[in-house]
């Protein structure tokens, strides 16, 4: 029965995975890299449940690409963490770099900021915590803008530290926090919710 739900997952997985290589690797992606992403995702989408691998399936291969290279952005994955867990982790990276700046300790604040941008991704990948609704071209196109305030910032952050650029590696903790609120806004909203309110 496992078995048989496993197969019939990997060849829903395999299915996408033939679409998103008819996108090719237009940005630069070697293509070795861009089968080691694949490998990946085939794999997070074998995890998936049948209704969220149909939405997934259904996404632009504009959409796939730009999700691939997110993943690409990230050496490191979790077998077992979820998204929450992983972004306390972004949150304590976050927190380390400000209390590396605000004693003048650029080697800190470069390792903090290189280890969030290459924050963990949890089981599964990002699509399977966002909201049903949300799992769309227009939401997710959204994505690309929101990793490059939070993941490309934090790198020029790491950059200006290594130069031991105090100041100017502070500059860049506003607009990695811009992209933490953006992406709550529009994937989050406010944690913690009781339903058991009026
Ligand atoms: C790609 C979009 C995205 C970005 C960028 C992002 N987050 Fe999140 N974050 C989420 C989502 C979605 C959740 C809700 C996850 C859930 O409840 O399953 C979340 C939840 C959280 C939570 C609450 C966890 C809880 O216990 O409910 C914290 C803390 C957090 N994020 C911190 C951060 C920080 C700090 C940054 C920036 C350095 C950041 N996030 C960037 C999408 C994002």
């Amino acid at each position: 029965m496992l078995a048989t739900k496993i197969i019939r997952n990997l060849t829903i997985g395999t299915a996408l995975l033939v679409s998103i290589s008819s996108v090719h690797a237009a940005d630069g992606m070697s293509k070795e890299k861009m089968m080691a992403m694949k490998k990946v995702m085939q794999s997070d989408i074998a995890l998936m449940k049948p209704d969220l691998q149909k939405q997934v399936k259904g996404l632009s291969k504009m959409t796939k690409m730009q999700l691939m290279k997110i993943v690409a952005g990230h050496s490191r994955r979790s077998k077992q963490l979820t998204l929450r867990q992983v972004m306390h982790e972004v949150l304590s990276d976050y927190q380390s770099i400000v209390s590396a700046l605000a004693t003048d300790n650029t080697e800190q604040a470069a390792d903090a900021a290189r280890r969030l941008a290459n924050h963990r991704l949890p089981i599964g990948g990002l699509i399977p915590y966002m909201a049903k609704e949300d799992v769309n071209d227009a939401k997710l196109s959204t994505l690309v803008g929101f990793n490059d305030l939070v993941e490309g910032n934090a790198l020029r952050l790491a950059e200006a530290a290594d130069k031991g650029d105090v100041s100017n590696a502070t500059r860049y903790m506003g607009n990695i926090i811009q992209g933490c609120v953006a992406c709550h806004a529009t994937f989050r909203g406010q944690p913690g919710i009781s339903n058991r309110l009026r």
